[in-house]
């Protein structure tokens, strides 16, 4: 298998056992993020690892996040959430530290930060663990960034859950890329994926 057939295999799964990646296998892992595109060196990404017994800890603030920004919340829904953040191997909480006032615009810094996190899922893929990038509107709650070290104008983008894939895990038939490219000839582009019919 070649380096592009590994990467054209990556998918995205919750279905995830342990182990996760021990202290070691992680660092070389997240040393992928330092490879990321980021304009002005800025180094955006942050990570909090998540494991054993902070998992609990982390479900439970997560779910006073979902009934401050829901009091009508349903139990199921806490209960579900609750769950998956006690069970998951391994959840690492995307920090953005962003600097509002920098000549780089914050939507690079964003980029670069989601660009750290997409080398982040291809490094545990290539290393045989697995993951899938999680957001919610709890993401956008600042009391919780702040309780996991993002104050204002910090924030986090979403969470990784990580561990070894489950055996009936599968990839995900992937469309051909075709459609989401056109050659430019000197007149404004149209791509077949935004044909109506193509969805
Ligand atoms: C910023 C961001 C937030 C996401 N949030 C969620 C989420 O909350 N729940 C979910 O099921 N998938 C979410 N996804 C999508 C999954 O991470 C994943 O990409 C999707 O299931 C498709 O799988 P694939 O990566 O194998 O194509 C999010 C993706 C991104 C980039």
């Amino acid at each position: 298998m070649t380096s592009l057939d590994l990467l054209l295999s990556r998918f995205s799964t919750d279905a995830l056992t342990q182990p996760a990646p021990d202290p070691a296998q992680l660092e070389r892992i997240l040393s992928a993020a330092m490879c990321a595109p980021d304009h002005g060196r800025l180094r955006p990404w942050r990570y909090v690892v998540i494991r054993d017994d902070a998992r609990a800890k982390a479900a439970e603030l997560i779910v006073a996040s979902m009934k401050r920004l829901d009091p009508d919340v349903a139990e199921a829904k806490i209960e579900k959430r609750r769950g998956r953040f006690s069970t998951m191997p391994l959840t690492i909480a995307l920090g953005m530290h962003l600097r509002p006032d920098h000549k780089i615009p914050l939507i690079e810094q964003e980029m670069a930060v989601a660009a750290a996190a997409m080398n982040v899922l291809n490094a545990l893929h290539f290393t045989g663990f697995g993951g899938v990038w999680v957001s919610g509107d709890v993401t956008y709650d600042p009391q919780l960034a702040a309780q996991l070290g993002f104050p204002s104008p910090h924030r986090l983008a979403g969470f990784l859950f990580v561990g070894t894939p489950s055996p009936d895990a599968k990839s995900p038939r992937r469309r051909p890329v075709d459609g989401y490219v056109a050659q430019w000839d000197g007149v404004p582009v149209h791509f077949a994926a935004d044909e109506k019919s193509a969805d």
